[in-house]
C-alpha cells in the first residue's frame, strides 16, 4: 500500500473509538451519548469521532505522532517542505503568516483587493500595507492580473518591504502570473506569500493552473474546505524553503487558533488529502466533462452569457450575466434561489457558480434546465429596466491607512451624510469579503452612491447598519 493510501489521524481516531472503554474527558457530549434528540440522527457517527488530545491522538499545536504524519503526507502531496493543518480557515493562516514575517512598523506589499483577513493580519501585526492595484477590466469590472513590471516598481520604491502577499486565484478565479512574480521577489530577496484560498484543487491536474507552491511560493494557504472536500473551517498552510520561519508560524498559530482544535476538522483534512491522492485526477477529469458540456449548452442561450475572465483563470468558476444587463446578478440569484438553486455569490451584475469535484452531471443538467427557463423569461422583460451604478468604484490610490481606531470616538451617520468622512469600520460586501473602504479611508460620493445602489439591489454589506436607513460609523 502506498504511503498516500493511509490516513494516519483518521485511522487512529477510529481505533480509539472502537477500543476506548471509559470517557472521562471533554467534550461533554461524550461521543454523542448526550445530544439533542432530533439532531442526534443528523450528527450521527460524527459525534463518536469528536475527540480531543487523548491517548495516541497527538496535539495539533505540538504534533509528534499521527497529526504530524498526516501533515507530512499532505506536504508530500502538495509539493511543500512542511504543511500545517489549520482549524481557523485560511483566515488563521493569513494572519499567522503576517505575524510571523513582520515586526510592528514593517511594510508589506499586498493587493488592495485582498480578503479582509489580510487587512486584519496587518492590523494585528501593526504592519503598514503597501498596495498593489491591478487594472480594472472594463468588460467584467474585475481586477486584471498584475503586471510584473508594476511589482518591480513597487519593490524598488519600498526596499524595506518584508514580502509580497498576493491572492491567486481570486474569488472569481483570476490567476496571477506567479512564476514571473516569484522571479522578481527572488531578485529583491523577499518572500512570496499566496492566499490560495480558492486554489486547493490546482495540484491535481495539468489542465488547471499550476499551484502557488509549484510556482515557487514561499507560503501558500489553501481553504481545503472551499474547492476540495474537507469540512468548513479546515485549511492548510504549505511552506517551502527557509525564507519564512516555520517555528514562528507554529507559534502564531498557537496564539490565534483554539487550544481545543476539532478532530473532525483535522481528520477531514487527512481524508481530503488521501482521497485526492488516490482519485484526484479522475475526479477532476469528470468535473471537466460536466463543465464542458454545460458551457457548450450555455452558448445556445440568447440572454444569459458566461463572463470571460481576464487572463489565466480557474475553469471551475463559472460566472454568468445577462447580455443586455436586463437583470442584476442579485436578481438572477434570487430567481435561482426560488428554484432552490444556490449560487456562490452575486453582485450588481453577475452571478458566480463555484463548481467542485462534488458537482455531477445531474446537478448541471438541472441548473441548465432552469437557466434555459430563465433565459426565455428574460426575453419578455423590458430592456434597460435596471438603473446600474454609474461607476464601479476604483480602488483608491495608496493612502496612509489608519488602522488602529480603537480609541477614537465614533459616531453613526446615515450613509448619505458620510461623504468626506473617515470610515471607522471596514465596509465589506460579503461575499467576496474584499473591503471596499478601510478604517481611516474617506467616503467619496462615488463610493456612497455605489454602496447605496448595492444595498438597494440586495447586496450584503458588512459595516453598514440598516435597521432604519443604511448608516455607517465614522471617526468623529
Ligand atoms: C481570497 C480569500 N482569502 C481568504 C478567505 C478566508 O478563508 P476561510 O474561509 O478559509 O477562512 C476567503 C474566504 O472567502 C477568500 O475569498
Amino acid at each position: 500500500m502506498s504511503k498516500q493510501a493511509k490516513a494516519p489521524l483518521f485511522e487512529e481516531m477510529l481505533r480509539h473509538m472502537k477500543e476506548a472503554r471509559g470517557n472521562f474527558h471533554v467534550p461533554g457530549h461524550k461521543q454523542g451519548r448526550v445530544f439533542d434528540e432530533q439532531a442526534k440522527n443528523y450528527f450521527g457517527a460524527a459525534l463518536e469521532l469528536d475527540l480531543t488530545e487523548v491517548g495516541e491522538l497527538d496535539d495539533l499545536h505540538h504534533p509528534l505522532g499521527v497529526i504530524r504524519q498526516a501533515e507530512e503526507l499532505a506536504a508530500e502531496l502538495f509539493g511543500a517542505d512542511q504543511t500545517f493543518f489549520l482549524v481557523g480557515g485560511t483566515t488563521a493562516g493569513n494572519i499567522a503568516t503576517i505575524l510571523s514575517l513582520c515586526q510592528p512598523g514593517d511594510q508589506l506589499i499586498i493587493q488592495r483587493t485582498s480578503h479582509q483577513s489580510i487587512f486584519h493580519g496587518c492590523l494585528l501585526a501593526d504592519v503598514q500595507p503597501i498596495y498593489l492595484c491591478g487594472e480594472i477590466d472594463p468588460k467584467t469590472g474585475l481586477e486584471r492580473p498584475l503586471k510584473p513590471d508594476q511589482l518591480k516598481q513597487v519593490l524598488a520604491a519600498y526596499p524595506r518591504a518584508k514580502g509580497v502577499f498576493l491572492t491567486s486565484p481570486s474569488y472569481f478565479g483570476v490567476v496571477q502570473p506567479l512564476s514571473l512574480i516569484k522571479e522578481i521577489c527572488d531578485s529583491f530577496g523577499v518572500p512570496l506569500l499566496v492566499d490560495e484560498a480558492h486554489g486547493a484543487h490546482f495540484t491535481f491536474h495539468s489542465r488547471l493552473p499550476p499551484s502557488a507552491i509549484e510556482c515557487g511560493a514561499d507560503v501558500a494557504i489553501q481553504s481545503t474546505h472551499k474547492m476540495l472536500t474537507s469540512l468548513t473551517m479546515s485549511s492548510m498552510l504549505h511552506l517551502k524553503g527557509k525564507r519564512v520561519d516555520h517555528r514562528a508560524i507554529a507559534r502564531w498559530l498557537r496564539v490565534i487558533e483554539s487550544s481545543s482544535p476539532s478532530y473532525l476538522l483535522m481528520a477531514s483534512l487527512d481524508l481530503a488529502r488521501r482521497d485526492m491522492a488516490q482519485n484526484g485526477k479522475r475526479y477532476i477529469e469528470d468535473t471537466f466533462k460536466v463543465l464542458n458540456q454545460l458551457r457548450t449548452r450555455l452558448k445556445s442561450l440568447s440572454n444569459l452569457m458566461e463572463v470571460s475572465l481576464p487572463g489565466s483563470h480557474d475553469p471551475f468558476k463559472l460566472t454568468l450575466r445577462t447580455r443586455e444587463r436586463v437583470m442584476s446578478g442579485f436578481e438572477i440569484a434570487e430567481w435561482l434561489m426560488g428554484q432552490k438553486i444556490y449560487p456562490e455569490l452575486a453582485d450588481h451584475e453577475k452571478v458566480l457558480f463555484a463548481f467542485s469535484i462534488g458537482n455531477k452531471e445531474e446537478d448541471s443538467e438541472f441548473l441548465y434546465t432552469k437557466l434555459k427557463e430563465l433565459d426565455q423569461s428574460i426575453q419578455k422583460m423590458e430592456r434597460n429596466q435596471i438603473k446600474w451604478p454609474s461607476v464601479v468604484p476604483q480602488i483608491p490610490e495608496f493612502q496612509q491607512v489608519q488602522f488602529d481606531l480603537r480609541h477614537r470616538k465614533q459616531k453613526l451617520l446615515p450613509l448619505t451624510q458620510a461623504i468626506g468622512q473617515k470610515a471607522a469600520e471596514m465596509i465589506v460586501p460579503y461575499p467576496p469579503g474584499i473591503p471596499l473602504i478601510l478604517p481611516g479611508e474617506s467616503f467619496t460620493e462615488e463610493m456612497v452612491n455605489y454602496l447605496l445602489q448595492l444595498h438597494r439591489l440586495g447586496g450584503k454589506i458588512r459595516g453598514i447598519s440598516s435597521s432604519f436607513a443604511p448608516s455607517v460609523y465614522v471617526v468623529e
